[in-house]
């Protein structure tokens, strides 16, 4: 098992799958690393679809430009948040934090007057809001990825509405990003990153 400065430095993005498929285990393995994600309020409004049925990945390859690598992964996690969800979770996850004195109650009070204008919100503009907590979600999945061999894409590149279309998902449904997920084909250089020196502001 790699550790994580390990499974940092050997991330790749991968857009070669083997055709073999993912055992379930594995991927309850990688849901289970996603729920203990951090998020605000505790609210946890990550929700992931998994497909596996050629058709279905196919037509999420199309969604997000006909980038057709996506359809070759044995698996597919669509990553979404679920905007009511997130509203019930903040409510009773500011409750929660108050009542383990986690957070003071100053905070509690200024959480909970956050929580009220939240619902004024139009839905549109609360799914990218929210979209911070399923992206730290979605990195558990990909590190503890590697634990098991398995390779991923983040891919982001997506109309969301042709995606909410396909599964017949309302507009509570804000679709964050794709994840095709496999046993890679391919094992690329790593990419160029910026210095530490360039990375801080003075
Ligand atoms: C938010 C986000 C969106 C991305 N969207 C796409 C995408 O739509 N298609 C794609 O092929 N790669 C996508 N990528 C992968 C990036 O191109 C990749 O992370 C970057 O080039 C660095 O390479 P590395 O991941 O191998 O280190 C995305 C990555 C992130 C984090």
């Amino acid at each position: 098992m790699l550790n994580t400065k390990e499974a940092i430095e050997k991330r790749r993005s991968i857009r070669k799958f083997k055709p073999d498929s993912i055992p379930d285990e594995y991927i309850r393995e990688l849901l289970s690393s996603a729920r203990l994600a951090p998020s605000g309020c505790n609210a946890q409004p990550w929700r992931f679809k998994i497909v596996k049925e050629a058709d279905a990945k196919a037509k999420l390859a199309e969604t997000a430009h006909n980038q057709s690598f996506i359809s070759q992964a044995p698996v597919v996690i669509v990553c979404c948040a679920d905007i009511q969800g997130y509203l019930d979770g903040t409510v009773s996850g500011v409750q929660d934090l108050g009542k383990i004195g986690a957070i003071e109650d100053r905070i509690v009070t200024v959480l909970q007057g956050k929580v009220k204008s939240l619902e004024t919100i139009e839905r549109n503009e609360l799914g990218p809001r929210i979209a911070t907590n399923v992206a730290i979600a979605i990195e558990h999945i990909v590190l503890r990825a590697l634990d098991f061999g398995l390779g991923s894409c983040w891919i982001r590149l997506i109309e969301g509405q042709k995606v909410r279309e396909l599964f017949g998902w309302n507009d509570n449904i804000y679709v964050v990003a794709i994840l095709p997920i496999g046993y890679p084909a391919e094992y690329p250089e790593a990419r160029k990153r910026l210095e530490l020196n360039d990375v801080l502001i003075d």
